[in-house]
């Protein structure tokens, strides 16, 4: 989906000429150490920075002349390393906040269509409380989203990538910073996802995690490509042990 991409900050090639494949219906793990341009790639395929040189393909067509708010309107949603919910609103309200967001909704349709603008509002409501249901979070729908701990956090940022019905999510790094009996629940709801026809573009360190998900593995190393292959073939790769190590 992504073809010589590459993104420099000042004098750091942040990304250099990478390249990734990402099947529908695959879950793709992305590794690399510490700073290999993992995170600066997803922001790139999902258009939250441009690139300096190269394009991304979403559903055979390219998606560079996109908002982001487009982009997620076409099926192609993200989360964040640093879990971005707002902390002072309830999680259900989280939950709509994101689809309004990612509908592009505008303020003045309030005004011009209040019917329809509330029997959507209704709906969205019901989508977002299946969904709660659906991720074991349905406890928490009232509770301010700062009372969540770290990994119920990931699990919102998750749930409300489904509000937009999305093809494709970018998940960064959704089991760090979480207990291991909730990242067993995430990687249970990812492969479950991934069964009713979602493709998953996944970013952990948790190797574990990317070993049995993963159908297929890409690394990243000082922004470019280092390998890909299965998690069997990644795993025992000379070349991805060193740059591990090289860290
Ligand atoms: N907005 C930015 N401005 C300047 N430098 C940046 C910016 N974003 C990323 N970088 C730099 O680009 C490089 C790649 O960072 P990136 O966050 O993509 O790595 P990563 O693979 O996600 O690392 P980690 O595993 O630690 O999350 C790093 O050297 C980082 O400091
Ligand atoms: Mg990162």
């Amino acid at each position: 989906m992504a073809n010589g991409l590459s993104k420099s900050f000042g004098g750091i090639r942040a990304v250099d000429d990478a390249t990734i494949a990402v099947p529908q219906g695959s879950i793709t793990g992305l590794i690399g150490p510490n700073g290999a341009g993992k995170t600066t790639l997803f922001n790139l395929l999902s258009n939250f920075i441009k690139p300096d040189r190269g394009e991304v393909i979403f559903d055979g067509a390219p998606i560079q002349q996109l908002q982001s708010h487009q982009i997620a309107q076409q099926g192609l949603v993200r989360t964040f390393q640093v879990a971005r919910v707002l902390s002072r609103l309830s999680v259900l309200e989280n939950m709509l906040l994101a689809a309004q967001h990612q509908s592009g909704e505008r303020f003045w349709n309030v005004w011009l269509k209040p019917r329809k603008v509330r029997e959507e509002e209704l709906r969205q409501r019901e989508r977002a409380i299946e969904i709660l249901e659906t991720v074991g979070l349905a406890h928490m729908t009232h509770q301010y989203a700062g009372s969540l701990s770290g990994g119920q956090r990931k699990l919102l940022e998750l749930a409300r990538t489904l509000m937009v019905r999305p093809k494709l999510i970018l998940l960064d790094e959704p089991a760090a910073g979480v207990n291991p009996t909730l990242i067993n629940q995430i990687s249970d709801h990812i492969r479950r996802l991934n069964q009713e026809g979602l493709t998953f573009l996944v970013i952990e360190h948790n190797m574990d995690v990317i070993m049995s998900l993963c159908d297929r593995v890409w690394v990243l190393a000082e922004g470019r490509n280092l390998a890909d292959g299965t998690p069997e073939e990644i795993q025992t790769d000379q070349r991805v042990l060193e740059a591990y190590l090289g860290q």
